[in-house]
């Protein structure tokens, strides 16, 4: 069975080479669900390749046993947020079909953020499509469609080839698990087909990884004493959100490991900071662990400084020697 792709442990931007045998067109399915509808795209466009996003592990647990199954070599689903993959793993010009079928409303105000159809994504999506190449999106939320149409029809580098504001029946298409479900319940679905046009557009690069965050210090408590002092601690740096959540001390070691959640704009982390000490008494280095395939983002460097930064508060002797950070 191949590896199992997230957004942390795949090349940035991807190496298309080292995921399909062979190269093709390829096409993103964002919020693939239970994978029937991007299995489908794999068996139908042996021509293509596939790549699937997908934000639930359910989901793609279910999507990869059905490609297993079924032997498709040509199509790779990705654990991934869409707004991570459009910044980290897919390059400018190289994508030549979107598919986004029935994507989550998030209608509430406070949620409007996690909504996908969006200035800033729709400008992503036209940055990472080839020239001619489609973007097809489906919903049956009247609300949601009347947004998308604002959205892409005034989206620079987008056209509608559609002479209405979408269509309400694609004919020969392959219904997805929520298409069948509006059906069944006697609802149809609002289909948007849009093509990249001549127009130039922005192409922000893709977001790389920094060098190894780490910084050295100096503290008069040793890490259980440090670690028995700790408190989940909240901050915000300009559009960083860095939580430290829990600390856990390695007396043996006089080391200690710092449970951190980095929220940046376009990527969340998961991992663990470590405290190591050095040769002279009372020096540690403070630096990012390799912990659920942490990647060395600006969020991480500020992450870094953030451990950092709390042990020099803990003693009137503590301090930061040396910062090999970013910023
Ligand atoms: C309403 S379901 C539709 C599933 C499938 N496309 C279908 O039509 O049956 C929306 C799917 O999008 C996924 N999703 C939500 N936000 C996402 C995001 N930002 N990036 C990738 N997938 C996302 C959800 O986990 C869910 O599987």
């Amino acid at each position: 069975m191949p590896r199992k792709l997230n957004y942390l442990n795949v090349s940035w931007p991807l190496d298309f080479t080292s995921l399909f045998p062979e190269q093709r067109a390829l096409l993103v399915e964002i919020g693939f669900g239970n994978g029937d509808y991007l299995v489908n795209l794999a068996r139908t466009r042996p021509d293509a390749n596939v790549i699937g996003l997908e934000i639930s592990s359910q989901a793609m647990d279910k999507a990869e046993r059905k490609i297993s199954q079924l032997g498709l070599r040509n199509v790779r689903p990705i654990h991934s947020t869409a707004e991570t993959a459009l910044a980290h793993l897919l390059p400018p010009e190289s994508v030549t079909e979107f598919h986004i079928n029935f994507p989550d409303p998030w209608f509430k105000k406070k949620h409007s953020r996690r909504r996908l159809i969006k200035r800033e994504t729709a400008d992503m999506l036209a940055s990472r499509m080839v020239k001619d190449g489609t973007l097809l999106l489906a919903t049956d939320i009247l609300a949601y469609a009347e947004l998308a149409h604002e959205t892409l029809s005034s989206s620079r580098g987008l056209s509608n080839t559609l002479g209405t504001p979408w269509a309400r029946d694609l004919p020969g298409r392959f219904r997805s698990k929520y298409e069948a479900k509006a059906y069944r319940e006697g609802r149809r679905a609002y289909f948007f087909l849009y093509n990249r046009n001549s127009t130039a557009v922005a192409h922000p690069a893709i977001i790389k990884e920094l060098d190894m965050p780490h910084l050295f210090l100096y503290s008069p408590l040793d890490a259980a004493a440090l670690v028995a002092r700790f408190e989940t601690s909240r901050g915000r740096h300009g559009d960083i959100h860095i939580a430290l959540l829990r600390a856990y001390a390695d007396p043996r070691r006089d080391a200690a490991v710092f449970e951190v959640v980095i929220e940046e704009p376009t990527i969340e982390q998961h991992t663990m900071i470590s405290l190591s000490p050095r040769e002279r008494p009372g020096e540690y280095i403070v630096k990012m662990t390799g912990l659920g395939h942490a990647r060395p983002t600006a969020g991480m460097h500020r992450a870094v400084a953030a451990v950092g930064d709390w042990v020099a508060t803990q003693d009137e002797g503590a301090r930061v020697l040396e910062r090999k950070l970013r910023g």
